[in-house]
């Protein structure tokens, strides 16, 4: 059983990048403790983030080939824009959680529509770096249940 856990742009900077937004951890610590709970219940995980469209497009696209259980992703600013990546999420069938540090709902109004969240098991959002945790809390009881 596998998880893939997918971060948008920008997120790279994390820790740095507006900490009353989006909290201290850096994305290598919130990487880190994402593997260690997944190992944990003996799930494979793979994390990727990427600053591109398209980078991130094709690893959804690689899932035809090499299947996982459940997606993890925070599309970032794509979640306002890309019906291209949602395109590919759509594709590909792979149940999955969309996550966002900060409450977009609490944010500018350009953040309050997501072009992913018809499509999402469920959305947490607001809930800081917690939030990646919770959401593969939910991924590895429901895949090893399945
Ligand atoms: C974000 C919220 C988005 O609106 C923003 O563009 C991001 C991060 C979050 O995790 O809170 O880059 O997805």
């Amino acid at each position: 059983k596998s998880v893939l856990v997918l971060h948008g742009p920008n997120l790279n900077l994390l820790g740095l990048r507006e900490p009353h937004h989006y909290g201290a951890d850096t994305l290598e610590n919130i990487d880190t403790q994402l593997k260690q709970q997944a190992h944990a219940a003996g799930i494979a995980i793979e994390t990727f983030q990427s600053n591109h469209e398209g980078m991130l497009i094709e690893k959804i696209h690689a899932l035809a080939h090499q299947p996982v259980d459940f997606i993890i992703i925070n599309p970032a600013a794509f979640t306002h824009t890309s019906v291209a990546l949602r395109d590919a999420l759509s594709a590909v069938k792979t149940p999955f959680i969309e996550v966002h540090l900060s409450n977009i709902y609490a944010r500018e109004s350009f953040r309050h529509h997501s072009y992913f969240s018809d499509l999402a098991v469920g959305v947490i959002s607001g809930l800081g770096a917690r939030g990646y945790s919770l959401a593969l809390n939910y991924a590895i009881t429901t895949i090893t249940a399945a």
